[in-house]
């Protein structure tokens, strides 16, 4: 399926310059949708994933569906003070921003198989602090699943040691 057709691309948001992705118009459109989460599942399936891992807020978008999908559980990556327990931290530097995310300290058990997935690769901060976090607390990242790729950025090589696959690519 030709996914980049339900893409919007808007222009200088949020900030000038950026020629931002919008998944809504992908999300909007059921066939579409399901299709791309049942491609990314067949991915984690084959990496025979334990859990899904992924962070807010369109990382949940990508995320939640596949481990239904595939019958585990997904584990949520949270910006700072919006998990309940205890958590580790991670800071981390985005496209346009900074942050630190969290995740529960329980949520992973070690030797785990997990697949962490999000919507899309800029820089690879977001994910590069995702698997540091999901590493830190013993688990093995056995691949990094996302709808889209934006290559001219160059995510790709903070995450050289992971498997990475992607749905789209944007040169
Ligand atoms: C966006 C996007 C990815 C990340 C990609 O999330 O959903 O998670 O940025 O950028 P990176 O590869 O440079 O880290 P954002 O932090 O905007 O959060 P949101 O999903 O809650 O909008």
């Amino acid at each position: 399926m030709d996914y980049k057709q339900y893409i919007t691309i808007v222009e200088d948001w949020p900030q000038e310059g950026i020629r931002f992705k919008d998944i809504t118009t992908l999300m909007q459109n059921g066939t579409a949708y399901k299709r791309a989460v049942e491609e990314l599942a067949v991915y984690a399936k084959e990496k025979q994933a334990d859990v899904i891992v992924g962070p807010e807020a369109r990382g949940f978008v990508v995320g939640c569906p596949i481990a239904t999908e595939l019958e585990i559980g997904f584990v949520p990556v949270r910006k700072k003070g919006k998990l309940p327990r205890e958590v580790i931290e991670a800071n981390y530097g985005l496209e346009y921003g900074k942050d630190c995310l969290t995740i529960h300290k329980d949520s992973i058990q070690p030797g785990q198989r997990v697949v962490i997935t999000d919507d899309l690769l800029a820089t690879g901060g977001t994910i590069e602090a995702t698997a540091k976090m999901v590493e830190q607390l013993g688990g093995k990242v056995v691949g990094i699943a996302f709808l889209i790729e934006l290559a001219y950025i160059g995510g790709r090589d903070k995450l050289k040691q992971y498997d990475l696959f992607s749905l789209m690519s944007y040169e």
